[in-house]
């Protein structure tokens, strides 16, 4: 059965996003969280334009090379500009999670969803065939790691106290127990891959 994993960028202070993100604006005054893209010489085999240092390209690939879907919380979708088209993924295709319609969603790799996190990833796992799911976004994460849905945590985790932004992990109704499997160390960011116990 295909695994549902979060990785996302982090500050250390716990921020997926700096201060006042938003339609146009991006991750806010947290650019920097997606710096260790850009800040190397070994070209991603996955992502157009990405040049990483050799670990963390390493890491990177590894990851997307595993992911069958995208499912983005409706803040990601909006936000980072999906919600004109495209994917987050070249090749997976994308899940929306929201409460609310998205009008005129046409772009045939993306799919609504509006009833719930178990539904979302039922049709992400569906999506995904052989491969895994991939969370987007600190709400789906919460959402999902609080229905006891989640299997991985990835925290690719960029050394700066952002002081605020949206966080990756919210208030949760117990205790999530992690097993750390991997941690690597790269030029501006450590790669921390957890599983979750159960
Ligand atoms: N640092 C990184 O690697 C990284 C990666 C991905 C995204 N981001 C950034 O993270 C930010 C968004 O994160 P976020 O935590 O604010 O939001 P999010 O998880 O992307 O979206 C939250 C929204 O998704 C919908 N949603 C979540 N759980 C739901 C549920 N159980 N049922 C129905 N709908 C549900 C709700 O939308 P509605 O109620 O409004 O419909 C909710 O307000 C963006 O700025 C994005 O750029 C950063």
């Amino acid at each position: 059965m295909s695994k549902v994993f979060i990785a996302l960028s982090v500050s250390v202070d716990g921020y997926i996003t700096g201060r006042d993100p938003g339609a146009g604006r991006g991750l806010g005054d947290g650019t920097m969280l997606f710096d260790w893209f850009f800040d190397g010489d070994t070209p991603s085999q996955v992502f157009d334009g990405f040049h990483l240092s050799e670990p963390s390209a390493r890491v990177l690939d590894a990851v997307a090379g595993r992911v069958g879907a995208s499912l983005a919380g409706r803040n990601t979708y909006d936000y980072s500009g999906w919600v004109h088209g495209g994917t987050p993924h070249p090749t997976a295709p994308l899940i929306v999670l929201s409460n609310r319609p998205v009008p005129g969603m046409s772009d045939d790799r993306q799919t609504l969803v509006t009833t719930g996190i178990e539904d979302a990833v039922a049709v992400a796992r569906e999506a995904a065939g052989d491969k895994d799911v991939a969370l987007m976004g600190g709400g789906v994460a919460t959402a999902a790691l609080a229905a006891g849905l989640v299997d991985e945590v990835i925290l690719h985790q960029v050394p700066v106290l952002l002081g605020g932004g949206r966080p990756y992990f919210q208030s949760l109704p117990a205790h999530v127990r992690l097993r750390l499997v991997e941690a690597v160390p790269a030029p501006g960011v450590t790669h921390l891959h957890y599983e979750v116990v159960r």
